[in-house]
């Protein structure tokens, strides 16, 4: 597969990763390589890992314990302290090598350590393949607000290689799998549709798929790097994914919700909105909704949910001066941004995915 490029690095597959990863080890002089990983990826894909690696300058391996409630500041803080013990200098190389958690918050360490090092993403979950590693946002979350403290910077390379996947649970995999159905909502028509009989998806061709999506992804951020226009269009389904997600997080009486399980509601809620808005006609939402009800099981919200959920949208960071601004579609494969939305459509919308 062609690597892709984005701003100022490029994004190589599979076999081609490795190859780019060692040519680029050869080129740079790095004093010392530091690996890091969750408790997961350092069990799963260190070993996969490391025989791809030529190279005669020390590895590191720095392991945190896997999950999201591990990325805050107090990991950061460890890893600081665990890089300074070993000696990190200017020269040393970051390679994270993880999901989400770990492209974000090894990506924030990298970028602070020293005022910034070098740092590579590998990432090995479905979503941050097609999303958390693309971008150069990097960050961690304050609390139960997620992403509240981060930088933009960038990787010198995102390598991806599918063959991570084989380990990664299936809820995992579906929750990577709301963001690409989101790119092709927001950017290709075509892209969505193709996930529209998942029955009849080529497995053996799902490389091209998650292919597509990164260069979806990009597209949209090569655009707009800081996010003042279209790269607010990847918000779709965000504006109210974030706070269910964030909801259920932090109340003791609901499961906690994947990202992707949560994006999916918000999907479904926001093109109600835009129906209401006449964004969309009658026929693209029910193949919205019943495409997406047809992936994820049913979220049960009761009356008494919604209200601190409409709480929780006013700490949403990309809320400007006050108002919250949804990213709505416009058709499907387009999107109209900056939408403002009165609370009693929120509700609507709400007691229509109840139906
Ligand atoms: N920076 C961005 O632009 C951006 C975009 C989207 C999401 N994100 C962030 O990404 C995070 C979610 O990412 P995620 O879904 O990858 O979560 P994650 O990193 O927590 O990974 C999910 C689970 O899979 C495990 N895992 C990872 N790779 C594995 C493998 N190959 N085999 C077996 N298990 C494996 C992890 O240990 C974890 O338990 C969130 O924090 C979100 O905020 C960032
Ligand atoms: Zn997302």
């Amino acid at each position: 597969m062609q690597s892709i490029q984005a701003n100022s690095y490029p994004i190589h597959f599979n076999e081609k990763a490795y190859e780019a990863l060692n040519i680029h080890l050869k080129e740079n002089k790095y004093s010392k390589i530091f690996i890091i990983v969750d408790s997961n990826t350092n069990e799963f894909c260190i070993p996969k890992f490391l025989p791809f690696l030529e190279t005669e300058l020390t590895i590191e391996i720095i392991e945190f314990d896997a999950g999201e409630v591990n990325k805050n500041i107090e990991t950061c803080v460890q890893i600081w302290n665990v890089l300074t013990e070993l000696g990190a200098d200017r020269k040393s190389l970051i390679i994270n090598l993880g999901g989400g958690v770990v492209t974000d918050l090894g990506g924030f360490v990298a970028s602070t350590f020293k005022r910034g090092i070098d740092f590579i993403h590998i990432p090995t979950t479905l979503l941050s393949m097609v999303d958390a590693s693309v971008g150069g946002k990097n960050g961690v979350d304050l609390g139960n607000l997620k992403n509240q403290i981060g930088v933009i910077n960038v990787p010198k390379m995102v390598l991806i290689d599918t063959e991570y996947l084989e380990t990664v649970p299936q809820n995992e995999m579906r929750s990577g799998l709301a963001e690409m159905l989101k790119h092709g909502l927001i950017y290709d028509k075509d892209y969505w549709e193709q996930f529209l009989d998942l029955k009849s998806i080529d497995f053996a061709d799902f490389d091209s798929l998650i292919y597509r999506s990164v260069e979806i992804k990009n597209e949209i951020v090569i655009q707009d790097p800081t996010e003042k226009n279209i790269r607010k269009s990847l918000n779709f389904g965000h504006t109210l994914g974030h706070a269910i997600e964030s909801y259920f997080l932090e109340n003791e009486n609901k499961t906690t919700l994947l990202h992707g399980e949560a994006i999916a509601v918000g999907m479904i809620l926001e093109s109600f909105i835009s129906l209401h808005k006449k964004l969309i006609n009658k026929e693209e939402f029910s193949e919205i909704k019943s495409g997406i009800k047809s992936i994820y099981n049913d979220i049960i919200f009761e009356e008494k949910d919604i209200e601190p959920i409409l709480e929780l949208l006013i700490h949403d960071k990309k809320n400007e001066f006050g108002n919250i601004q949804f990213a709505l579609i416009d058709g499907i494969g387009k999107i109209k941004i900056n939408q403002s939305v009165e609370n009693e459509l929120i509700l609507k919308a709400f007691l229509d995915y109840k139906s």
